[in-house]
């Protein structure tokens, strides 16, 4: 899981996840922020930030054909030692709440709800925004 991140290569593997993907200079430069990392595998990468004490998943990306296969449990396993390497002591993340694979990935790994932000997300087509959940998971081992 560890090697040389390159921004192009996480950005093939985000487009793959999400519409509209993020570019090569829109990851990099989130890389360049304090407390940054990401841990990649040829199907998909997870990107984080550690920084006093509280530690936060950017985004998980895994390519739709390398789905249910475990892949993301072990992105964010690998992310949790990491943070917990670099002193964090919770995990927090943003899931849009009709995210249902997310969602449970993410119950499954024991985080909990904390918090909501309303229309959170923008929808295309004219679909309503949707709310972005706030869950939290201790890093107590
Ligand atoms: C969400 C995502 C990262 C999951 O990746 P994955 O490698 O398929 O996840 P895993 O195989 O590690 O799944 C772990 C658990 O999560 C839950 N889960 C994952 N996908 C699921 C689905 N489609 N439906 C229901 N539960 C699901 C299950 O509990 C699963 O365990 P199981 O397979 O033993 O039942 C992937 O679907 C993805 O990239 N989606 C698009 C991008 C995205 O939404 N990222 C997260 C943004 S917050």
């Amino acid at each position: 899981m560890r090697r040389p991140i390159d921004p192009s290569a996480l950005a093939d593997l985000h487009a793959q996840a999400f519409d509209p993907g993020w570019s090569a200079a829109e990851i990099a430069g989130l890389l360049d922020t304090p407390g940054a990392f990401a841990l990649a595998e040829d199907q998909g990468f997870i990107l984080a930030r550690a920084l006093v004490g509280e530690a936060e998943i950017i985004t998980l990306a895994v390519v739709p054909a390398a789905r249910r296969q475990g892949l993301a449990s072990r992105l964010l396993e690998a992310a949790i030692v990491q943070s917990l390497a670099l002193g964090a002591e919770t995990l927090f993340l943003e899931v849009a709440e009709d995210n249902a694979p997310a969602l449970a990935l993410y119950q499954k790994a024991g985080f909990s709800q904390v918090g909501r932000r309303r229309g959170y997300y923008a929808r295309t087509g004219g679909a309503a925004p949707v709310d972005a959940l706030v869950m939290r998971l201790t890093l107590n081992r």
